[in-house]
């Protein structure tokens, strides 16, 4: 595995890991005191924490729904998160049995369980790779294995951008996964947002994990959509993303954004 300039990734179960975290918002198993810990520091400081992740993952069933259904038959899902039944593959499988899925995150627990899941079906690839360096992504041979980058590819950037410092030049991650893809691919994205409440306590539990929080704003995450064009009703707090319940369901301020694009050019 190529990974430019970064460090190895190793597993530190010493301190809390935004998958683990995660896992755990979303009622999992498959995280350690450390995380248990970070996860309550965030529902005691933003009580909306665990109704966001549970809407994110909905936004992104929903998507991935609609992808599937506009006829894309290749997933590139990258920062996929720790297995959480339905994951994507099940839900494109359901949609289309001919779909194929690459997961690629860049923490080894988070690949070692989906490789666990996974491994009988030639459909879904897993890649230990880093979205810091998107070309190592693209080039990885899990991914090449199920993916044809001459064909449309669904590409899934949910709740993954906001582990990506401006530093880290997010925009320019984006923007090298959209060439790589033809035109008629789609982007799912989903990031948290400030737009609605001060997330500064948020980040403060994230800067005692291994990646920090690195919320933005509505215009901030419109950029990274730059060649592409975005889907009805464009980049919306995700349970109002073509919801399928009344809106109702869900806190009226989920500090998180996701739309759905298309690369028409
Ligand atoms: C909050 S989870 C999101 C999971 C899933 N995409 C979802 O929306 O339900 C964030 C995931 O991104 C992964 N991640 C964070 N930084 C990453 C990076 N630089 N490269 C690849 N994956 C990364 C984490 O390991 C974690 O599994």
């Amino acid at each position: 595995m190529r990974q430019h300039g970064l460090p190895t990734p190793v597993i530190d179960t010493g301190r809390p890991h935004s998958a683990r975290i995660y896992d755990y918002l979303l009622g999992g198993k498959d995280n350690y005191r450390v995380d248990q810990q970070a996860g309550e520091d965030l529902v005691a400081a933003a009580p909306q924490e665990r109704a966001g992740a549970r809407a994110n993952r909905a936004f992104l069933r929903r998507a991935v729904r609609h992808v599937v259904g506009a006829g894309l038959r290749q997933v590139l899902d990258i920062g996929t998160g720790l297995p959480h039944s339905p994951n994507v593959h099940e839900v494109a499988l359901e949609a289309a049995p001919d779909v194929r899925v690459a997961y690629v995150d860049n923490d080894p627990i988070v690949t070692a369980h989906a490789d666990a899941l996974l491994r009988s079906s030639d459909a879904v690839g897993v890649a230990l790779a880093d979205l810091r360096d998107p070309q190592s992504v693209l080039e990885h041979p899990h991914v090449r294995d199920v993916i044809d980058f001459d064909r449309p590819v669904a590409l899934l950037l949910t709740s993954v951008l906001h582990f990506l410092t401006d530093g880290q030049r997010p925009e320019q991650v984006v923007a090298t996964l959209r060439d790589a893809l033809p035109v008629g691919s789609c982007l799912v994205l989903s990031h948290a947002t400030d737009d609605f409440a001060d997330c500064s306590a948020a980040q403060a539990v994230y800067d005692t994990a291994t990646t920090p929080l690195t919320p933005r704003s509505h215009t901030e995450i419109e950029k990274f959509f730059d060649g592409f064009e975005l889907l009805a009703p464009g980049l919306v707090p995700v349970p109002s993303w073509r919801p399928d319940a009344p809106s109702g369901t869900w806190p009226a301020t989920i500090g998180v954004y996701g739309a759905v694009a298309r690369k028409a050019r």
